[in-house]
């Protein structure tokens, strides 16, 4: 058994699904449902005794030392935070309080349980963190791609508060020895992103005809990662990752922004030839500390543990891209906060 924590939300549920699909061991899946958690991306495991769903928010010590105590994972995978950049910046509290606060509270129930096991169940436990690589802060146009030794220099509320936690675990493998594991991954994109980030966001305004707003002058640069191959990579490290270590994750397509949104149109044309997505591109201003490129050096987790992206650019977004014309009630449903209603209703008594 294991136990994930945020597996409502984009990459978590992605992982949740992946793990059983492979047939792999059951999963408690741990979620406080904010606005970016969504039931219905695991509405395929409805009845599947594999996966056991809790809402609980992993700063509550509580709560999650005793799903600890009931379940005996083998590993907590930590997908839980705030993780959208803008509003990061119109809020930053919310980042603080999950991404960091509620990161410690999570690391210190994690600790208090496993410092109890019997030695062979110690030693095998793992904790893996998954963060991001935008704790390295915004690279040159001719800087080398992040390694894993590249000093942290977070520049947004988002990304402070990720480096944080990343620390935190950090110092909880150096002090107490707890077998942590911390990957930092660049953009990811795929089915059940929520449509706030770029690729999700521009997909849905240009099905609804409304405008595609590039910031800036859209030549920031970000490395793209097909969801599937970032739960890949998570499956190696949990499998093979030595404890200690941190793993970049990147998909190798560095592209700027407006390259992503005419790559996005044209795939978008071949489905529906009598629209002009294109068109639809508008410049708005920028983001405040808007970081102007980032990269990966994906060398550690191929050397050690043999992992590359099996999709490109072209075929990943492809399969996003039709992943949400054939799910157009799970957009709706999320647009109109349709799903939200729903979750009140069932967990209404929680
Ligand atoms: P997401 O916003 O789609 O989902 C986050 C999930 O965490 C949601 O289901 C939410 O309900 C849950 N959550 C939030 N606060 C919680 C709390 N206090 N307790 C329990 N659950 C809580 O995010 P995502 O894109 O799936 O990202 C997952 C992880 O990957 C994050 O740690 C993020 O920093 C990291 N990451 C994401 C990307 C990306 O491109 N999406 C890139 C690099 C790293
Ligand atoms: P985003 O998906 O928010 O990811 P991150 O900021 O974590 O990299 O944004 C990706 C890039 O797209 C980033 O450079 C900001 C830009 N962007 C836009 O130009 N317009 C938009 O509406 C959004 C949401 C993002």
């Amino acid at each position: 058994m294991i136990l994930v924590t945020g597996g409502a939300g984009f990459i978590g549920a992605n992982f949740v699904l992946d793990w059983l699909a492979d047939g792999a061991e059951p999963v408690v899946n741990v979620d406080k449902l904010t606005y970016a958690g969504n039931l219905g991306n695991l509405a395929s495991l409805r009845g599947d005794a594999r996966h056991v769903f809790v809402r609980a928010d992993i700063g509550d010590r509580a709560a999650i030392g005793e799903l600890l105590r009931t379940h005996r994972p083998r590993a907590v995978l930590n997908f839980a935070a705030e993780t959208h950049v803008d509003r990061s910046i119109h809020g930053p509290a919310a980042f603080v309080e999950t991404n960091v606060t509620a990161t410690f509270a999570l690391l210190e129930a994690v600790r208090e349980w496993w410092s109890a096991l019997p030695p062979p169940e110690a030693q095998a436990f793992r904790f893996l963190h998954v963060s991001t690589d935008e704790v390295y802060g915004s690279l040159g146009p001719d800087d080398p791609p992040f390694t894993e030794t590249t000093p942290y220099a977070p520049n947004s509320p988002y990304s402070a508060s990720k480096a944080a936690s990343d620390h935190l675990v950090r110092a909880w493998h150096h002090t107490y020895g707890l077998p942590v594991l911390t990957t930092n991954c660049s953009n990811n994109y795929g089915p059940r992103q929520f449509p706030e980030k770029l690729i999700p966001l521009m997909l849905a305004n240009a099905l609804a005809g409304k405008p595609l707003p590039v910031y800036g002058d859209g030549r920031n640069v970000r490395d793209w990662l097909f969801v599937g191959d970032h739960t890949a990579a998570l499956r190696a490290v949990l499998a093979h990752g030595r404890p200690g270590e941190t793993y970049n994750v990147g998909g190798g397509v560095e592209l700027t922004n407006l390259e992503v949104v005419e790559t996005l149109c044209a795939i978008l044309r071949e489905r529906h030839p009598e629209r002009d997505f294109a068109s639809q591109v508008c410049f708005v201003a920028d983001r405040p500390g808007h970081d102007r490129r980032y990269a990966i050096d994906p060398s550690k987790i191929r050397d050690e543990l043999g992992w590359t992206p099996a999709e490109t650019f072209a075929s990943g977004l492809e399969r996003t891209v039709d992943w949400y014309l054939d799910n157009a009630a799970w957009l709706a449903s999320v647009q109109t906060r349709e799903y939200r209603q729903w979750v009140e209703l069932q967990y209404a008594a929680a």
